[in-house]
């Protein structure tokens, strides 16, 4: 009854930003990402009869009890679809800093879920799979998948229609997202909190709605296309007015720092100069950095020159999450 899987992260092109149904994690708009290849998390799932409750280790630590609590109500969904009660020992290790915040939800909810399924002899497709992510944490939906993955919002009230879909795969199109890790600290309004706030409170939201399923259709050209102008340029609309939003919550708030706005004008500066590049953000003062495999170096330099910046992660198109049972 054990097992250890592998999912990567993913940096949406278009957000999720809102939530229809806060208990299942259904969202108010579909949402649209890549895979990455160069963040992922590593988690191994022992059930064990002895065990009383669960236990979660992360990067080699016992996790705190808010973290633990999330993990024992993910596990309870596969728990209930195998008919066991059995508690759990959750081992996860993070391929990159959890707290620079770099969407390591995303990967670990996908490879927790993956790993339980794995473990408890369960044999689900990837709707099922993606349907028991989203439940840890809706963004995790998409990290079920390698490539380019939109998250169906669905119209269902229980949820089953709303899960990843591929929409091309790892080797459709090779572009290049870089990670631009800025001192950050620990962030103080969470995605679930911000997304709750903005939906309630911020009159931009509804100027959110009207434009995300254009958005949706021209980064899904772009990536079936193979069109880059066309991909960055609604990613960074898109990625820019979710962030908008949150300036006319009540109270408002903001992601951004400093550091955020010196990549964000650094990447206006690489695009006046010929290099096609765009960024994005998400819930956290991180900005990540999208290019062609030609330019990734000169880009990658030229974020690393920056002050403000910490570290850089450069990532490809990822591959799906993947389990293997131990002692197999
Ligand atoms: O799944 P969560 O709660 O980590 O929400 C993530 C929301 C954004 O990162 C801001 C956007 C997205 O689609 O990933």
């Amino acid at each position: 009854m054990e097992a250890k899987a592998t999912a990567y992260s993913n940096i949406a092109l278009v957000k999720y930003w809102g939530k229809r149904d806060e208990a299942l994690i259904l969202p108010t708009n579909p949402s649209l990402s890549m895979t990455v290849d160069a963040i992922f998390t590593t988690t191994s799932v022992r059930f064990d009869e002895s065990r009383t409750s669960d236990a979660f280790r992360l990067d080699g630590g016992p996790a705190g009890q808010a973290a633990t609590r999330r993990v024992t109500a993910a596990l309870d969904h596969v728990r209930a679809l195998a008919g066991t009660r059995v508690s759990a020992a959750v081992d996860s290790v993070n391929s990159g800093p959890t707290a620079a915040g770099l969407a390591s939800s995303a990967s670990g909810f996908a490879a927790l879920v993956t790993a339980a399924a794995a473990a408890l002899g369960l044999e689900l497709n990837d709707t099922q799979l993606s349907i028991l992510a989203r439940r840890g944490s809706g963004s995790a939906s998409r990290s079920i998948h390698g490539g380019f993955v939109q998250w169906q919002m669905g119209v269902d009230a229980n949820g089953h229609d709303s899960h990843g879909v591929q929409v091309a795969d790892e080797n459709h199109w090779d572009i290049v997202m870089i990670a631009a890790c800025v001192d950050a600290g620990t962030k103080d309004v969470s995605s679930r909190d911000g997304m709750r706030r903005t939906v309630d409170t911020s009159p931009f939201y509804r100027g959110w709605l009207d434009t995300v399923d254009r958005d949706l259709e021209n980064v899904r050209r772009g990536i079936l296309e193979r069109d880059f102008e066309l991909l960055g340029t609604a990613a960074e609309s898109n990625g820019l007015k979710m962030h908008a939003t949150t300036l006319a919550a009540q109270p408002p708030f903001t992601y951004w720092l400093p550091a955020s706005l010196e990549v964000m004008q650094t990447v206006r500066e690489l695009r006046e100069s010929g290099v096609a590049a765009y960024f994005t953000m998400d819930a956290g003062p991180h900005v990540v950095v999208l290019c062609q495999p030609g330019d990734a170096a000169v880009v990658d330099a030229r974020l690393r020159e920056l002050p403000g910046v910490k570290e850089t992660f450069v990532s490809h198109p990822g591959p799906r999450a993947q389990a293997t049972r131990v002692g197999e």
